[in-house]
Order: C-alpha cells, then sequence, then structure tokens
C-alpha cells in the first residue's frame, strides 16, 4: 500500500518550531536538530509551511521567489542536509506550495505592474475600475477590505483574496500553470515527497467577475468575506481540472510523491477535489470537518454524524483523512479542554485513513495570550471580528507560538527573545516534563502512534459504527478493533462481547474486559475484540 494512505502527517510551522541561531525565529537546521524527537513520536511525515524568500506580510504565505530558501531559515544546502536526515531517519518530507498568489515583490508582480503592456500583465488577474472608480464588482479579502487594489499607475486593479501585498497569479494563463509547475519540479527533483499546495479550492475565479451573492447568515461581528456567499470567488470548474493537471506533474516523479490540497469546503464540493480513478487529483484534500462542524458541537452524536456522513460521501478509490489542528485554527486543547484533546487524539490516530497533526498539540499546547502590543497576524492586525468559525479575536498568533521544549529560558525554543512571546505555561507544560510522565499527553500520542503502527485494522480495517450509549461514539475498525470515545463528563458503560484493552487514553489500564466495558469520564478506549 503507498505510504501516504496511512502516514500520519506533522505539521510544523517553521518559524515557531526551532531556533538554532539565536534571531528568536525557528529555521530549518532547528528543525534538523528535532528529528530524532519527531522520530520517536512516531509520526510518518513532516510538512513544512513556507520558508520560502518572503517579506513575511503573510509570514511566508506571501512567497517571493519560490524556488529559494529565506535568509531567516537557512539556505537551499540547509534544505537538502535537513531532506537528507529525514529520509535517513525513514521520515518523509512535505512542502508547503502556495500558488494562488505570490507576494507583491516577486519579481513576475513588479514586472506584471510596471506596464499595462508588459508580457507578464496577464499573469494576474487586472480588471478596470467602474467608471465611478471604484473596485470593478463585490468580492472582498480574507483578511478585509476589497479583493481589489488599484495601481494608481496603471489605472487597474488587481485581484487579491487576502492582503494587497498578496496578489493572485491568473490561472487561466498557460504560462502561469507552467512556471508553477517548474517551481514544482525543482523541490521533486530535490527528493520532497509531495506538497500540501495553499488554498487550492481559490485558484481560479469566475470569467464574468459577477458580483457575489450576500450571505444570509453573516452576523454583526463576523469578518468581511463572510458577509457573501462565494459562488464566484471560490471552487470554480477550472480549478479542478487544474488540480488533476498538477497531479500529473507529481506523476512525471517516481516515489509516490503526494499531494495534500488546504480545501475549506463542504463534503459535496470537497470529493471531486479527488479528481476521478483515471485522472485523479489531490491524494489528500484535507477534510477539516473535525475542527468546524465538530468542535462547535463535541458531542458523540455530533462526531458520528461528521465521520459517517464522510464515509458514506467518499469515493470508492480515496483515501480519507482527518485533521485537529493547524496554524489558522486556534488549539486543539483550548478549543475542548485537556480532558477532550486526548479523545479527540484517539479519535484522530484510529479513522480510516491519513491523520494530520499540528506541532505542539501532543503536549497539550493552549493559545498563547498575545499581549495587544505584540500582535503579528496581518488577518488580526487589519480588521476586527469576534471569536468563532469566522471571527478573528484574537488572530492566529495563539496557536503559533514557540514550541516549549524545556522548562528553560524561552522554552528552549531559542536563546533569545521569541518572535512570538512563549505560552507562560511551557514552566510545567514541556516535552521534557511529559517525557518523563508515563501518562502524559506526549506519552499517549506516542503509545497511540505505536498501536495503530501494530494494528493492520488500524492501519487498513474498514470503518463501521458500533452501538454505544448516550455520549459516547464508539466504533469497529477491521471488525476487530473496537474504539469507544466518552465524550462527557460522567462515567459510562457499554456492553460487548470480550476483548483486550490496547490502550486506554488515561494509560493505566490494560488487559482482558468481558461482556461489560466501563468507561470513565472523557476516558477513550482502544480494544481488541
Ligand atoms: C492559507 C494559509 C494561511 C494563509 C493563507 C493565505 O489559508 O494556511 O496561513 O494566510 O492561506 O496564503
Amino acid at each position: 500500500m503507498e505510504w501516504w494512505k496511512t502516514a500520519t502527517i506533522y505539521q510544523i510551522y517553521p518559524r515557531s518550531f526551532q531556533d538554532s541561531n539565536g534571531d528568536g525565529i525557528g529555521d530549518l537546521n532547528g528543525i534538523k536538530s528535532r528529528l530524532y524527537y519527531l522520530k520517536d513520536l512516531g509520526v510518518d511525515c513532516l510538512w513544512l509551511s513556507p520558508f520560502y524568500k518572503s517579506p513575511m506580510k503573510d509570514f511566508g504565505y506571501d512567497v517571493a521567489d519560490y524556488c529559494s530558501v529565506d535568509p531567516m531559515f537557512g539556505s537551499l544546502k540547509d534544505f537538502d542536509g535537513l531532506l537528507g536526515e529525514a529520509h535517513k531517519l525513514g521520515l518523509k518530507l512535505v512542502v508547503d506550495l502556495v500558488p494562488n498568489h505570490t507576494s507583491d515583490q516577486h519579481q513576475w508582480f513588479k514586472e506584471s505592474r510596471s506596464s499595462r503592456d508588459n508580457p507578464k500583465r496577464d499573469w494576474y488577474v487586472w480588471r478596470d475600475p467602474k467608471p465611478d472608480g471604484s473596485p470593478p464588482n463585490n468580492w472582498m479579502a480574507y483578511f478585509g477590505g476589497p479583493s481589489w487594489t488599484l495601481d494608481a499607475k496603471t489605472g487597474q486593479y488587481y485581484l487579491h483574496q487576502f492582503l494587497p501585498e498578496q496578489p493572485d497569479l491568473n490561472w487561466r494563463n498557460p504560462e502561469v500553470r507552467e512556471a508553477i509547475y517548474e517551481a514544482m519540479r525543482f523541490w521533486l527533483r530535490k527528493g520532497v515527497d509531495g506538497f500540501r499546495i495553499d488554498v487550492i479550492w481559490l485558484l481560479v475565479e469566475d470569467g464574468k467577475f459577477r458580483d457575489e451573492p450576500p450571505n444570509p447568515n453573516w452576523k454583526e461581528g463576523e469578518v468581511d468575506r463572510f458577509r457573501h456567499l462565494h459562488p464566484y470567488q471560490e471552487d470554480q470548474p477550472e480549478t479542478r481540472e487544474i488540480v488533476q493537471e498538477m497531479r500529473a506533474v507529481l506523476e512525471e516523479f517516481e516515489g509516490n510523491r503526494v499531494m495534500v490540497g488546504e480545501i475549506y469546503l463542504p463534503y459535496d464540493q470537497l470529493m471531486p477535489y479527488y479528481g476521478t480513478l483515471e485522472r485523479p487529483g489531490c491524494h489528500l484534500p484535507f477534510n477539516f470537518h473535525l475542527m468546524f462542524r465538530g468542535m462547535s458541537n463535541w458531542t458523540a452524536e455530533n462526531l458520528r454524524g461528521i465521520v459517517e456522513e464522510y464515509e458514506t460521501n467518499l469515493p470508492a478509490f480515496a483515501t480519507p483523512n482527518w485533521v485537529l489542528g493547524n496554524h489558522d485554527q486556534h488549539r486543539l486543547a483550548t478549543r475542548i479542554g485537556e480532558a477532550q484533546a486526548r479523545v479527540a487524539a484517539t479519535l484522530l490516530f484510529t479513522l480510516r485513513g491519513s491523520p494530520t497533526w499540528y506541532y505542539g498539540d501532543e503536549i497539550g499546547m493552549t493559545d498563547g495570550p498575545i499581549p495587544p502590543e505584540k500582535v503579528q497576524d496581518p488577518a488580526a492586525l487589519r480588521q476586527k471580528g469576534s471569536a468563532g468559525e469566522h471571527g478573528l479575536d484574537p488572530g492566529r498568533d495563539p496557536e503559533r507560538t514557540p514550541m516549549q521544549w524545556t522548562p528553560h529560558a524561552y522554552a528552549g525554543f531559542s536563546t533569545r527573545e521569541p518572535w512570538l512571546p512563549v505560552n507562560p505555561n511551557y514552566l510545567e507544560r514541556n516535552v521534557e516534563a511529559q517525557d518523563a510522565n508515563s501518562e502524559s499527553m506526549l506519552t499517549l500520542v506516542r503509545t497511540l502512534l505505536v498501536v495503530r503502527k501494530e494494528s493492520k485494522a488500524l492501519l487498513e480495517g474498514d470503518y463501521q459504527t458500533y452501538k454505544a450509549p448516550d455520549g459516547v461514539f464508539a466504533y469497529l475498525r477491521g471488525g476487530e478493533v473496537l474504539v469507544a470515545l466518552n465524550f462527557s463528563p460522567e462515567a459510562k458503560a457499554m456492553n460487548l462481547p470480550q476483548g483486550e484493552i490496547l490502550l486506554s487514553s488515561f494509560l493505566d489500564r490494560y488487559g482482558a474486559v468481558k461482556d461489560r466495558l466501563e468507561l470513565r469520564p472523557n476516558e477513550a478506549v482502544i480494544l481488541q475484540l
């Protein structure tokens, strides 16, 4: 079976993982120095958020040169060193690709904006103002304000779905496609195991640039982008064809390179991103539903519904995948509490398919407090919104604070004050402390990954919901491993034939059970039947 069908993917936000040169910002050599930790944790594949040359207006998601390493993170040689070491340890390495937009400092955009007849003019999306001088239509950007900025010199607006410093590439232009495919080949030739592709569902926009309709569910306090529904800015049919083209670029290379797509869409719109058996698309279009519908109503009944709906809707050839956190969403332990974070980890690593884990969640890192004068996230600085699914306060900094390695200065992340403050709970909550504790969250994640790897049923078996009392979500994998998750703060009991406990999320009991399983409050149990 191809490696990515069962792989655990671990997301590293390079700025925040490990600093090796004392500038307060994480870097590639820092990551390299922590590879043994990652190997020991038991993950299979590392995904690095962008480390390319960038003015860092969106912390690297504004790329100024696709085939480079920003000096802040090291050099291409450091990258080769990291990749070589990772491979030696049997770890795969996936890099971020940001094809929807570049930085406004990218040479392509500098040329494009220099004049209306520049050969690269059409590499970006330029439109004339309306007769009154206003933007071409009502589209709003994710980071506040219109999706359009006027270039005074050439008298046209350019499209940007995020910051004005992140102009959208024109994916209808074949030269643009080829330029990005060449950048992909650059990294594939180096030997990377694939890409996580940024905002892949946003690549193409409506060719007629129609106004978007109002969103009837928009609430006061939510960010501007959500005032409208997005039938014209998002998820166009051409986008799915491009995804298939990108997949073909990966297929030029040996070694099962993988394409993971960032896609925030409901299931019916998400599934087409798998492509078809004949013309496949993404190997793993990210399934973010645990983070949204799941965490906004963290109950057994809701979670069971989400899992069943996904399982039912997946194309037969598709590999499922599940995600609990990333650099854009508040921390797992903050959102559902520490007790349930252990249940969530058990869920993630025992569902069918490939799980993705966010750095630091294995020690239960919580959102870091960010004093107003230290806020860095451009999304938060440019707009205010209520907390919640489409809100922003206090932005995305809290989930990006430095990894907590030790109880010493700056949590062992750096020798100098880091770019974002270390969460003060690092004194108790850190890798060193949890390493020494046989019942810690870190030990739980390690143990879960061992149990998972040793069980063919968990890696490859089918999924079947199992009858459970209210407050408990249970399922069978491969007909022989039973997972029972108690979402409630009360003890629960359920009937089962006979089994052997492989793991309790409290890491304090093993052995045989017969007829009846007593679950403690917030306990998750994996049983071999
Ligand atoms: C994706 C990234 C996010 C970034 C945005 C624009 O959603 O995950 O961090 O700000 O794209 O590139």
